[in-house]
């Protein structure tokens, strides 16, 4: 929560929110950027640099209150179709291996597994090397 209040200070475009119609809460939350944001995108991870085609979507979070409702899936899916508005033709998000409810929620949404990044460092972190190893779209 902290990291993503801090995305949010930092005014990172674009946040979109589910609202859960019933009590008027805040149930979902996430970022869809475009490649126009590619200097922004580099200083809060270690992502690739987007083409004008690809958008990235990152930061997923469901309050605990509201998880396991498959609200990620499809609040996502709607988020991702949004990338259209700006042009781009593929939309990215990158989940840790061990995240399993973020990658069920991710492969409902309809998304699949394409790329897996590598990260090697050198001189003790001072260099350091990141790559993205192309993988075979795969059951995840
Ligand atoms: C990952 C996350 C966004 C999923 O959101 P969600 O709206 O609960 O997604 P879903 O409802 O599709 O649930 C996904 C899976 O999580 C399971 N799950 C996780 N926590 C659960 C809970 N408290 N209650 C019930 N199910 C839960 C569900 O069973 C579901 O698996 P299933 O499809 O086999 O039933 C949410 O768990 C979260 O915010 N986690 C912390 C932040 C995070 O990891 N973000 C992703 C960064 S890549």
């Amino acid at each position: 929560m902290a990291w993503r209040r801090e995305l949010l200070e930092k005014d990172l475009r674009t946040c979109y929110v589910a609202v859960d119609e019933r009590t008027g809460a805040p149930c979902y939350m996430q970022w869809l950027m475009s490649s126009d944001q590619n200097w922004q995108i580099q200083t809060i991870g270690a992502f690739p640099k987007l083409k004008p085609d690809e958008a990235l979507l990152e930061n997923a979070y469901t309050p605990a209150s509201h998880r396991g409702l498959g609200i990620m899936p499809a609040a996502m899916a709607l988020i991702a179709a949004k990338a259209a508005d700006f042009g781009a033709r593929y939309v990215i998000t990158f989940v840790h291996r061990d995240n399993v409810p973020s990658l069920k929620g991710c492969e409902k949404a309809g998304f699949s597994t394409y790329c897996i990044p590598r990260r090697s460092d050198a001189f003790f972190g001072v260099i350091r090397r990141l790559r993205f190893e192309a993988t075979l779209a795969e059951a995840i």
